[in-house]
């Protein structure tokens, strides 16, 4: 009986201490990741995710702090505790939920192909893009539906950041780009460079590729804390905190 009631004691002692070691939450971020992640021209780190992710943590009374780190190696990163969450438009999806624990989703914007206005082409089916170059950022789950649906007809250029792909799309260097739809619209649609278009209609489908919207990813450990995440996103979106921070960021 007396080793029952302190085994009890050491997992309540150890419950509290994990609740305890979250009164800093450090992000892992991939910027730039225009609107979403970015820097201003000043150097502040701003967009939709790092508001709502600010209004996040000031809701549930933890501090919070922002490190930045490249796509590719991020679910490694949160993994070896570099930092203890990924708020990084991650799309929300069962390859990630093997390793991560996702939050409950924060917005689901669909995908799209963004080319120069003057690329004649209607449907971006794999015969029309053959032969094309075709722009995603590596890792992402526009890198593996290109893969596999156009990988055998077109070229893939893979990029460590979205910024780099963009920079190569200005230089003429890519045909068509595949990416989330925020994002080329922000960098692309919005550019004063060239005039760009969007190609066919916007994708949300199939699920295995485009998942469930973006979520905050989690080590599968910490429910606790993600729980906290979600009722405070529930709340910003009740107290009209969430909806104030989307305009500012998406409607123009
Ligand atoms: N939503 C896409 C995915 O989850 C791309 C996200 C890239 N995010 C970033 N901050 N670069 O695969």
């Amino acid at each position: 009986k007396l080793l029952t009631v302190s085994l009890l004691g050491v997992a309540i002692a150890a419950g509290t201490a994990q609740a305890r070691d979250y009164d800093h939450v450090r992000f892992g971020v991939d910027v730039p990741y225009e609107p979403m992640e970015y820097r201003t021209p000043e150097g502040e780190l701003t967009g939709f995710d790092i508001e709502l992710g600010n209004a996040m943590c000031e809701e549930i009374g933890v501090t919070c702090e922002w490190i930045e780190q490249e796509w590719d190696g991020i679910i490694p990163g949160l993994l070896s505790r570099k930092y203890d969450a990924i708020m990084s438009s991650m799309t929300i999806n069962d390859e990630r939920r093997e390793t991560v624990l996702f939050s409950d989703a924060y917005i689901t914007p669909p995908s799209a192909w963004f080319a120069p206005a003057e690329l004649d082409l209607e449907e971006p089916t794999p015969e029309a893009l053959d032969g094309m170059t075709i722009g995603v950022q590596r890792g992402t789950l526009q890198d593996n539906y290109v893969t596999d649906l156009y990988g055998d007809v077109a070229e893939i250029s893979r990029y460590s950041t979205a910024d780099d792909m963009v920079l190569d799309m200005e230089a003429q260097r890519l045909d068509i780009v595949f990416l989330d739809f925020p994002v080329g619209k922000s960098t692309l649609l919005d550019s004063e460079e060239r005039e760009y278009k969007v190609v066919g209609e916007t994708i949300t489908e199939p699920k295995e590729y485009f998942g469930d919207g973006f979520g905050i990813a989690f080590r599968p450990r910490d429910e606790a804390l993600a729980e906290r995440f979600n009722e405070a996103l529930a709340t910003l979106k009740e107290d009209g905190t969430y909806d104030e921070i989307y305009q500012r960021y998406f409607e123009d």
